[in-house]
């Protein structure tokens, strides 16, 4: 590998990166789809920051990218805000019901019923996105929450044409859209995968969005709508009630903030196992110089890396708002060198095998970057778990509801869709938020500023760690978001991996070490990307070629706007 230092300097302090009389003459947005971008772009171009300009995006991906997040589900948003330093993980992931129950998805010999966590109405937790939407218009936006989500509510009431990707995906789930009126009736032709160019009109998710615009918060989440969601949900055998949705809450969390040689990186809190698993691999990943390693042994070791930070999500992680984590004893380096200690150059140290592993593509969920004139950026990550969530709508609202109550356990030691094993730590319990893997991240140095995260189930992190071992080595954004990618997530203990990641040579060697591998069959992820390099006061945007969004840089005259 090519030793370029993105990151010059090596001796930099590693706090207190923010500085305040910032003046960039740009801004970015790179997301996954060009009228969610654009949409960012014209909120910014209207006087709003990267937070107003990030509910703009995150309202429009609820439009034109409904199988990866929507009003239905939920998300992080990492927050920086350039003029105090203030970084924060606006919380807004879905929540269980308060009439769920630990073994919800069991059958009477406690096992779990097929699909029952994935399917359906009976699979939604309450959506936290457009109580997140709001949020960030109170706390940190400069315009009203109406203002930032016009061009949703154009798209949805305009429409949006159904590409290659939106047909792979409907197929996937066609079965579960055709099964419920509303779904089909939006998402499908005549209980068909829609035909390539078909615009997609979404009149009730536009007066959802119009009813979130002008009341906020209680727009979504009381009155006519919520009665309409309730009733909907009841009627498909699902368990809302008025009072799960009256009591969503947003949280505010610090992010988790790890140190990997000279950069800081940033990313995200409990009940996101993100930021944490990022940490644990990067303080392993500390100890060698991956630079001078041959390519199949620094493979080897990234992969030796993962299968251990992941190892602790399944055992440890969990919303530590109801079990206790140990968060600080993971992060610390010292205990990344005792998980370590048994890692050899030569040899894969096993993980308790077992079989089943899950093949699903990883473009569900969404993820999307800015960074505003003034400096501001957020990363975030938003889903409604599988494609399509859970396929169910209820009637008259337009909202394609999440199915991440299948982020929980269902039942410890039993893989979810993305064949990830949980413990008790991550069980059903009411009110509380299941793990998750979404991973927004900054990673910073005093000359630099990046933004980076990508969707993709229980591969964000390998993805996100992959990306951040890229830019150390002095590669551009969009290196970061295109590289090969490879993935290891302790259980099934196998090597997942693209195609065409590995030579053939280095897929001998790397078996010749013990690992198994196993391709994928397909590219996966579709990570978005900007970078500050503050030297040069440039931006650099650049979304990942798997997938068809857009990133734009932008040159922008400097306002007085915060
Ligand atoms: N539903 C994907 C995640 O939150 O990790």
């Amino acid at each position: 590998m090519k030793k370029i230092l993105f990151f010059t300097s090596i001796l930099f302090a590693i706090t207190a990166y923010a500085t305040p009389a910032t003046q960039l003459h740009q801004q970015a947005v790179a997301s996954a789809h060009p009228a969610a971008t654009q949409a960012g772009l014209s909120v910014l171009n209207q006087g709003g920051n990267a937070f107003d300009a990030a509910i703009a995006v995150s309202a429009a991906l609820a439009v034109v990218e409904p199988f990866g997040s929507g009003l239905g589900g939920g998300g992080f948003w990492l927050l920086h805000r350039q003029h105090d330093g203030k970084q924060v993980m606006i919380d807004g992931r879905e929540v269980a019901p308060l009439a769920a129950t630990r073994d919800m998805y069991l059958d009477s010999q406690g096992e779990p019923i097929k699909n029952a966590s994935v399917d359906g109405a009976l699979a939604a937790g309450i959506p936290g996105l457009p109580a997140a939407l709001d949020h960030l218009a109170k706390h940190y936006g400069v315009l009203a929450l109406s203002d930032s989500l016009q061009p949703a509510i154009k798209l949805a009431k305009d429409g949006f044409l159904v590409n290659e990707h939106y047909q792979r995906l409907a197929k996937f789930r066609q079965a579960v859209l055709a099964s419920n009126d509303s779904a089909k009736a939006i998402f499908l032709s005549d209980g068909k995968v829609p035909a390539l160019g078909t615009n997609i009109i979404q009149n009730d998710l536009a007066n959802t969005l119009q009813l979130l615009a002008t009341q906020g918060f209680d727009g979504f989440y009381s009155g006519e709508l919520a009665d309409k969601l309730v009733k909907g949900v009841q009627q498909a055998g699902g368990i809302w009630t008025k009072e799960d949705l009256a009591r969503y809450t947003v949280k505010e969390r610090l992010p988790v903030v790890a140190h990997y040689k000279n950069i800081k990186v940033t990313s995200a809190a409990l009940p996101s196992s993100g930021g944490l698993v990022l940490s644990i691999a990067l303080n392993i990943l500390e100890q060698y110089d991956l630079s001078t390693m041959d390519e199949a042994t620094r493979i080897h070791v990234v992969v030796e890396a993962m299968k251990r930070a992941y190892r602790d999500r399944a055992l440890h992680m969990g919303d530590s708002d109801f079990v206790s984590v140990p968060v600080s004893e993971l992060s610390e380096k010292s205990y990344a060198h005792t998980i370590s200690k048994d890692l050899r150059l030569d040899e894969v140290t096993p993980s308790q095998h077992i079989s089943g592993l899950n093949e699903i593509e990883g473009h569900d969920t969404t993820h999307f970057s800015v960074i505003d004139k003034r400096g501001n950026r957020v990363a975030a990550t938003l889903s409604i778990n599988y494609p399509f969530g859970s396929g169910f709508v209820p009637q008259g609202t337009g909202v394609l509801l999440n199915d991440e109550m299948d982020d929980f356990s269902i039942k410890p030691g039993t893989p979810n869709v993305y064949g990830l094993v949980g413990g008790e730590a991550n069980a059903i319990a009411a009110g509380k938020r299941m793990l998750s893997s979404m991973s927004p991240t900054f990673i910073e140095t005093e000359e630099k500023v990046g933004v980076l995260g990508t969707p993709g189930g229980s591969r964000i992190i390998s993805m996100v760690l992959l990306g951040i071992l890229d830019a150390e080595q002095g590669h551009s954004p969009e290196s970061w978001v295109n590289l090969p990618r490879y993935h290891h997530q302790y259980l099934p203990d196998v090597i997942q991996h693209e195609p065409d990641t590995f030579k053939a040579e280095t897929l001998l060697e790397l078996t010749e070490k013990g690992h198994k591998l196993k391709s994928v069959g397909r590219h996966y992820g579709n990570m978005h990307a900007v970078l500050w390099d503050k030297k040069s006061n440039k931006l650099v945007a650049a979304s990942d070629r798997r997938g068809s969004g857009a990133a734009i840089v932008e040159s922008v005259p400097l306002s007085t706007a915060k």
